[in-house]
């Protein structure tokens, strides 16, 4: 797909379809009749006979092979003007790209002037009409035979026309430079989207190296070997149910920031999770091939910073594991000893996400890092306790969360907190070893942060993401086909777009 801004002209070659935004109760369309006086007519005539109000997602559809811009023209609903923000406009993009989709156009034009308000810039709308429209295009069509019949119909182009004089230049770049999110934020959706049996730890591990000589990151992959030696032992126990290694993933760029403080990125890449000997129902257990959303989020954000060229230091970290009952897999009761050197207890073996990330947060320690965040689908509770729509969030640094859930409330991925106190720590105490890796079945996203708690290096402010919930999606939303959603690639980036270390590190 491409996207580009162009002047409105009025004898443009033909687009398939073209598409006017229309907020709730716009009477007076003279304006827009230089555009395609004819489509300009009909649409008044609907409005007159209240056959179109401009509702939010209301789609008013007319054909004439006579129309100027495109045989087919329609007026989107965009709601109420005043209380139209930044959210309704992705939404908008959303409808603009379904409308496509559901006409078959391959190449859509919009007149851009029509979707902005006073409250909304154009630089961000732009941003916006970029971001989303790759997005919601995107479809998973990977393993899809192709037929004579039934050809691929993929949305070419969207051609963003408007009256616009000035400073296009710039919305240009707005529109390129979300090109390259949207783009990080599909390789999550791609590579999260491969089923277990395809992407597995060391084919995970081949394409972050991959990534990396793309974008010139560094990177480094320990493998089974390593791990023993290092005895990264929660990652190894794991995957001891696996046929296949293991693999620890390091990518690292920004090197030359590290006077500003460095980040660590830590990914849970569960390549699929059968729950191990506490096996999982069968009931939606191909969903956890969805379990290696965090290592995902992690890799296709260390290809983002190189492509934008952030001046901050930043070590993604994923193990990726296969938490499988194949091979020699991990009896319940069995006693580990961390990286860290404490010893855990693995009471139930389907609470592997803590086990691999315990490792790879405490690895982080030689990295001296000014802020740690992990990501993970790490419970099943997150998922019941905030659904689809938000991420749950705890950390021990109230400034390094509140940076964090800032950045995700202005790219559309939002987190809510939830409290980590130390008395939550209880129930995951040991009684034959320093830890256990399950608590007492209440307030399992929290028991799940303190266990990791345990493991990051002391004094170091850390954040936890529990993406149970939003790292794939089980039905089609605005700007994701059920699937992978890529969630935290745009979290991530923009957070660290403003990284500045000092700003919560000394109170
Ligand atoms: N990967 C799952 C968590 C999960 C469940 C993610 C559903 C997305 C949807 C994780 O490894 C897990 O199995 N957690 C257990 C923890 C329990 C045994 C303490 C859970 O949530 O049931
Ligand atoms: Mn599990
Ligand atoms: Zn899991």
């Amino acid at each position: 797909m491409k996207i580009s801004l162009t002047p409105l002209t009025r004898s443009a070659f033909q687009a398939d379809l073209f598409v006017i935004g229309c907020f709730k109760g716009m009477k007076d369309l003279k304006p827009l009749r230089k555009t395609d006086p004819g489509f300009i007519a009909a649409a008044e005539a609907a409005i007159a006979k209240k056959r179109f109000e401009g509702k939010t997602g209301e789609v008013f559809s007319s054909y004439q092979t006579g129309y100027r811009q495109a045989p087919e023209a329609v007026l989107l609903g965009l709601g109420e003007k005043d209380s139209f923000t930044v959210a309704s406009l992705r939404k908008a993009v959303g409808s603009v790209i379904g409308t496509a989709n559901a006409r078959k156009a391959s190449k859509v034009r919009v007149l851009f002037d029509s979707f902005l308000t006073g409250a909304i810039n154009r630089e961000s709308a732009a941003k916006v009409f970029s971001e989303t429209s790759f997005l919601a295009a995107y479809k998973f069509s990977q393993y899809k035979t192709r037929t004579k019949d039934d050809p691929p119909k993929a949305l070419e182009s969207v051609e963003l026309v408007t009256e616009i004089k000035e400073g296009l230049s710039g919305l240009r770049s707005a529109l390129a430079h979300s090109e390259k999110i949207a783009q990080a934020v599909i390789l999550a959706r791609d590579l999260n989207n491969e089923p277990g049996n395809i992407m597995n730890p060391p084919r995970l591990a081949r394409e972050a190296k991959k990534l990396a000589a793309a974008k010139k990151l560094k990177c480094r992959i320990f493998g089974l070997a390593e791990l023993k030696r290092m005895g990264m032992n929660g990652i190894l126990a794991v995957n001891q149910g696996s046929p296949t290694p293991p693999a620890l993933i390091v990518l690292e760029c920004g090197q030359k920031y590290k006077k500003r403080g460095t980040v660590c990125l830590v990914g849970k890449g569960v390549t699929f999770d059968t729950g191990g000997i506490s096996i999982k129902p069968s009931k939606n257990m191909e969903e956890m091939k969805y379990d290696k959303s965090g290592a995902v989020a992690v890799i296709a954000t260390m290809g983002l910073l190189a492509d934008l060229k952030l001046p901050v230091h930043v070590v993604g970290l994923a193990p990726a594991v296969e938490n499988n009952v194949a091979n020699d897999p991990q009896r319940p009761g069995d006693i580990i000893k961390m990286f860290n050197g404490k010893t855990v207890a693995v009471m139930n073996t389907d609470a592997e996400g803590r086990l691999i990330l315990a490792d790879a947060l405490s690895y982080c320690e030689r990295y001296r890092p000014a802020a740690i965040i992990d990501v993970a689908t790490l419970t099943g509770m997150c998922h019941h306790t905030f659904g689809d729509k938000t991420c749950g969030i705890l950390g021990n640094n109230p400034e390094l969360i509140a940076a964090v859930q800032k950045a995700g409330e202005k790219v559309g991925e939002r987190c809510w907190e939830l409290p980590l106190w130390d008395e939550y720590g209880d129930c995951i105490k040991g009684s034959q070893s320093d830890l256990q890796n399950v608590g007492d079945g209440y307030a399992g996203t929290i028991t799940a942060a303190m266990f990791l708690k345990e493991f990051v290096p002391a004094k170091t402010p850390w954040v936890h993401l529990d993406i149970a919930g939003v790292g794939n999606c089980t039905q089609n939303r605005f700007d994701c086909q059920k699937g992978a959603t890529g969630f935290g690639v745009r979290l991530f980036t923009e957070f660290l777009s403003y990284w500045n270390a000092g700003a919560f590190l000394k109170k």
